[in-house]
């Protein structure tokens, strides 16, 4: 299968930048919609932006980029990169949540999660992965 990637950054908007229920109703259909779509990948919020990674078919990451860019949960989105991959890098989850573990802090050099380059995007996502538990 032909893989695809794509990293984008945004802004959360009102609630959705601190809101604990935000987050969890927007991974409940994220996991339940992956799923079904066959897309793996990790979001991260921190101090007001998201940081996504979706990867899968690439008719099925642009669909999702067409639903996230039009809700209103978050604004500014800016793709950080949007490629053909040979192999899934957050293969284990329809889509996690990847907190800003010291690891993954370090990477950001005292910037903002908007300040990343695609390269250093992809490496904090995977840092933070890399604490996560893989599910059974
Ligand atoms: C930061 C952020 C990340 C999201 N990630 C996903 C995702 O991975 N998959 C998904 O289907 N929807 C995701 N959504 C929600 C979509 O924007 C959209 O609301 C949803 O896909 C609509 O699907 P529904 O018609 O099943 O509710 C996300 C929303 C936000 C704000």
């Amino acid at each position: 299968m032909l893989l695809h990637r794509a990293i984008y950054v945004s802004d959360a908007v009102g609630d959705a930048a601190t809101s604990l229920l935000v987050l969890v109703e927007i991974l409940g259909g994220a996991e339940r919609n992956n799923r079904r779509d066959g897309l793996t990948g990790v979001l991260m919020r921190h101090d007001g932006r998201f940081l996504q990674a979706i990867e899968g078919r690439r008719d099925d990451v642009d669909r999702l980029m067409g639903r996230l860019r039009a809700d209103p949960r978050h604004e500014n989105l800016r793709l950080l990169s949007d490629t053909d991959v040979s192999c899934r890098l957050f293969g284990d989850w329809p889509m996690t949540l990847a907190e800003l573990t010291p690891a993954a802090g370090r990477l950001l050099n005292g910037g903002g999660l908007d300040q990343l380059g695609p390269d250093r995007a992809e490496a904090v996502l995977i840092a933070a992965a890399e604490a996560l538990p893989v599910p059974a």
